[in-house]
């Protein structure tokens, strides 16, 4: 585990994103698989930015994302495609038919798990995955359980996961309950995992869950078992 302390949210960002233009510059034709909140705008305005100065290609890329609500339409502003199409994807030369958010707005969730599952494989495997972490240990909308859900899956969301994606939306109640999202293995399967993490109030669940015992009630202390993780932290 390789970890990284940044001293201020632009420079972590930086960090992160001079690690995944590395990875696309190394290869171009890869998988990538990305995240939403807050954590990560910065590395996507600074990927924009390598991509405008000429330094960064993405157009032979494949993008995966990690989860999406139940229940949004891709263009609804608070959906994760949306989030994406507005921080990155529009923005860069990505092709569109090469971007992927698993869809939560569909009567058949299991068929688009296994769906989602099957593209990633087909795609050849995710070549580095970005993570944030929520404040109860989540990745991706894998919330505190009693094990770890293996592919792409729909989850209920916790109080605290509901009460923190609140500020997004108008209301608390207008705040999706459930989601769709990619599995533990998903995610552990990805050659390269990069987690980020910004803010005091992070500090204690990171170092909970990167020295920590690893439990599916700290979802993302199962990264401790991957064998290339990167962690970039900034306290404040
Ligand atoms: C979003 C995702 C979530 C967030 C986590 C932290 O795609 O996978 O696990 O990474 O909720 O969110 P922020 O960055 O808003 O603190």
């Amino acid at each position: 585990m390789n970890i990284i302390k940044a001293s201020s949210y632009e420079q972590m960002s930086r960090h992160a994103a001079n690690i995944i233009a590395a990875q696309i510059t190394l290869k171009p034709t890869g998988v990538i698989g990305l995240a939403t909140g807050s954590t990560p705008i910065g590395t996507y305005d600074r990927l924009v930015e390598l991509y405008q100065q000429g330094d960064l290609d993405f157009s032979g890329l494949t993008t995966v994302n990690l989860d999406e609500y139940c229940g949004l339409a891709p263009d609804h502003p608070q959906s994760y495609r949306y989030f994406m199409e507005e921080y990155l994807l529009s923005k860069v030369n990505v092709a569109p038919e090469n971007t992927h958010v698993p869809s939560g707005n569909t009567d058949d969730i299991k068929a688009e798990c296994r769906a989602y599952d099957e593209l990633i494989k087909a795609a050849g495997g995710i070549d580095l995955q970005l993570l944030g972490i929520g404040h109860n240990g989540h990745i991706g909308f894998n919330e505190p359980a009693d094990h770890f859900p293996k592919g792409t899956h729909s989850v209920s969301l916790k109080e605290g996961t509901i009460d923190a994606n609140t500020r997004f939306f108008e209301s608390r109640d207008e705040v999706p309950r459930t989601a769709i999202t990619m599995g533990i293995k998903t995610i552990m399967d990805a050659r390269k995992v990069l987690l980020i993490a910004s803010g005091a109030e992070k500090m204690a669940i990171v170092d909970n869950a990167i020295n920590g015992p690893i439990t599916p009630e700290v979802p993302a202390s199962i990264l401790q078992l991957h064998p290339d993780l990167t962690v970039i932290i900034c306290e404040d």
